[in-house]
C-alpha cells in the first residue's frame, strides 16, 4: 500500500503525489482527503471514502491510501510500504509566520489528557522551543492560558484555522488575552517572548 500525503489544504499536493494519484486504480480517504485530489484521478478510479481507520493494513497491495498533510505527522505513514510526502499543517504555518522550523518541537494533544499536553508544550518553550500543538476540536485554549499565567510564562499564542483553505484565519493572544477560535480545524504555536 501506498500512503500519499495530500497537504493540509487545497493546492498543497506535490508533483509526485499527482503522479502517483494519476496512476491509482483505487484511492481510500477521508471525505477531506477525496476532496483535495478528486480532479487528479484518472477516469474508472475507484474512490472509498474512509470512516474506519482500524483495518487499512487489509486493503489490496496496489492502494493508494490518502492521509492529510503529511502522512508522517500524525497520520497513516506507519501503514505504508512506501510513503509520499505532503505539505505538513506544521510546515504552513510555520512559512506563513515565518518562525524558523528549526526552533519547532510537535506536541500531539489527540488522544491525551489535556493536562499532560499543556504541561508537555509549556516544558518546551521554557526550553526555548516553538511548540506546534496538533489540536483535537474542543481543545481548551483557556485553561492553556490560564496555566500559563500561573507559571509567569510570557509568550504569543497563535491560532491556525483552516491552513490552506479560502477561510484561513491566523489569530494572535497571549495568556491574558487568548486568541478566539471558531472551526473545529485548528491548531496552535506558542511562541515566548524573544524566541524567533
Ligand atoms: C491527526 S493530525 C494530522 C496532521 C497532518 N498529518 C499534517 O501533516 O498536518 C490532525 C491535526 O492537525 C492539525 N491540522 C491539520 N490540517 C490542518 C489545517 N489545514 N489547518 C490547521 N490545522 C490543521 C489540526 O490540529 C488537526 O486536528
Amino acid at each position: 500500500m501506498i500512503v500519499v500525503g495530500v497537504g493540509c489544504g487545497p493546492g498543497m499536493l506535490t508533483m509526485d503525489a499527482m503522479d502517483r494519484l494519476k496512476k491509482a486504480k483505487s484511492v481510500y480517504g477521508s471525505d477531506r482527503a477525496l476532496d483535495m485530489v478528486r480532479q487528479y484521478l484518472p477516469a474508472g478510479c475507484r474512490t472509498v471514502t474512509l470512516k474506519d481507520f482500524s483495518r487499512l493494513n487489509e486493503l489490496p497491495e496496489d492502494s493508494v491510501v490518502l492521509s492529510t498533510g503529511d502522512p508522517m505527522l500524525a497520520g497513516l505513514g506507519h501503514l505504508g510500504e512506501e510513503v509520499v510526502p505532503g505539505i505538513s499543517s506544521m510546515q504552513c504555518a510555520f512559512s506563513r509566520l515565518r518562525l524558523p522550523l528549526t526552533k519547532a518541537v510537535v506536541v500531539d494533544a489527540h488522544g491525551k489528557d489535556e493536562e499532560s499536553a499543556r504541561r508537555e508544550m509549556l516544558d518546551e518553550v521554557e526550553r526555548g522551543r516553538i511548540p506546534f500543538v496538533l489540536t483535537e476540536p474542543g481543545f481548551d485554549i483557556i485553561a492553556l492560558c490560564r496555566t500559563m499565567q500561573e507559571k509567569g510564562l510570557i509568550c504569543k499564542v497563535i491560532a491556525c484555522e483552516n491552513l490552506g483553505y479560502a477561510d484561513e484565519m491566523i489569530s494572535f493572544g497571549d495568556a491574558e488575552q487568548p486568541p478566539a477560535v471558531i472551526s473545529k480545524l485548528f491548531s496552535l504555536i506558542i511562541v515566548k517572548e524573544g524566541c524567533r
